[in-house]
């Protein structure tokens, strides 16, 4: 269960104060889907580097499991984002000179996943987002934009993270493959029991998820 309360970021910058995300509160089950709809500039990124711990909150608090993520020290925030959240972008952000099934184990790697069994478990991953031994083998450029969305999300649940934080994971895609990704997105959250928070500016995409939410200005709200 992820819990957010009343959270807020504020940048300075030389043209005034950029108020991006406004006391936002909302709740989300394990295995729920949720999709974060807004404009570009309403806040959604920035929401989202706050829950994955990549930046700070001026004010609010996160909770994730009975944790309040304000309380770790440095090296909990560390474990917290290797462990905890997995990520999915726009861009895929694979690691180029890697095969598939390489970018899959250093993120086991990185998670500090048992070293006998990352080969097993990034099969297992492999499998989930139906790429065969052949695909897998491949380094991202010899592979289509959804496989490497697929990829991506495979990594994301490698290490079994209680949090997908999805930024517009479908922006690179054509809608059938965009719909895809977010029906495996989907999947994989109820199967494996994570939350999965989608950014999106897409209806259609965001009609998919289990619950909308709507951002405008910073401020979030539930779209019934
Ligand atoms: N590091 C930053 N410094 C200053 N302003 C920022 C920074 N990051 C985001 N912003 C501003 O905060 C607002 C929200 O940005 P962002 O979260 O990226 O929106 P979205 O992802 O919905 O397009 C925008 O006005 C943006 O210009
Ligand atoms: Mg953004």
């Amino acid at each position: 269960m992820l819990n957010v309360e009343k959270l807020s970021k504020t940048f300075k910058t030389e043209g005034g104060e950029v108020h991006a995300v406004r006391d936002v509160t909302f709740h989300a089950a394990d295995g729920e889907v949720v999709a974060i709809i807004g404009a570009s500039g309403s806040g959604k990124s920035t929401l989202l580097s706050l829950l994955g711990l990549l930046d700070a909150p001026d004010a609010g608090s996160i909770e994730m499991n009975g944790t309040q993520l304000a309380n770790l020290d440095s090296g909990g925030r560390t474990k917290y984002r290797a462990r905890e959240v997995g990520f999915v972008f726009q861009a895929f952000n694979l690691i180029p000179n890697l095969s598939a099934k390489e970018n899959i184990k250093l993120a086991l790697e990185f998670s500090n996943w048992p070293k006998n069994d990352r080969d097993a478990r990034a099969d297992a991953m492999l499998a989930m987002v139906g790429l065969d031994a052949n695909k897998a083998s491949r380094r991202p450029n010899k592979l289509s934009g959804g496989e490497q969305q697929r990829v991506a999300i495979a990594r994301a649940f490698a290490a079994q993270p209680q949090l997908i934080l999805a930024d517009e994971p479908t922006g690179s895609l054509d809608k059938a493959t965009g719909q895809k990704i977010v029906q495996l997105l989907r999947e994989a959250a109820n199967t494996q029991k994570t939350t999965v928070l989608v950014v999106t500016h897409d209806e259609k995409i965001a009609n998919q998820a289990d619950r909308r939410l709507e951002i405008e200005d910073g401020a979030l709200t539930e779209i019934a």
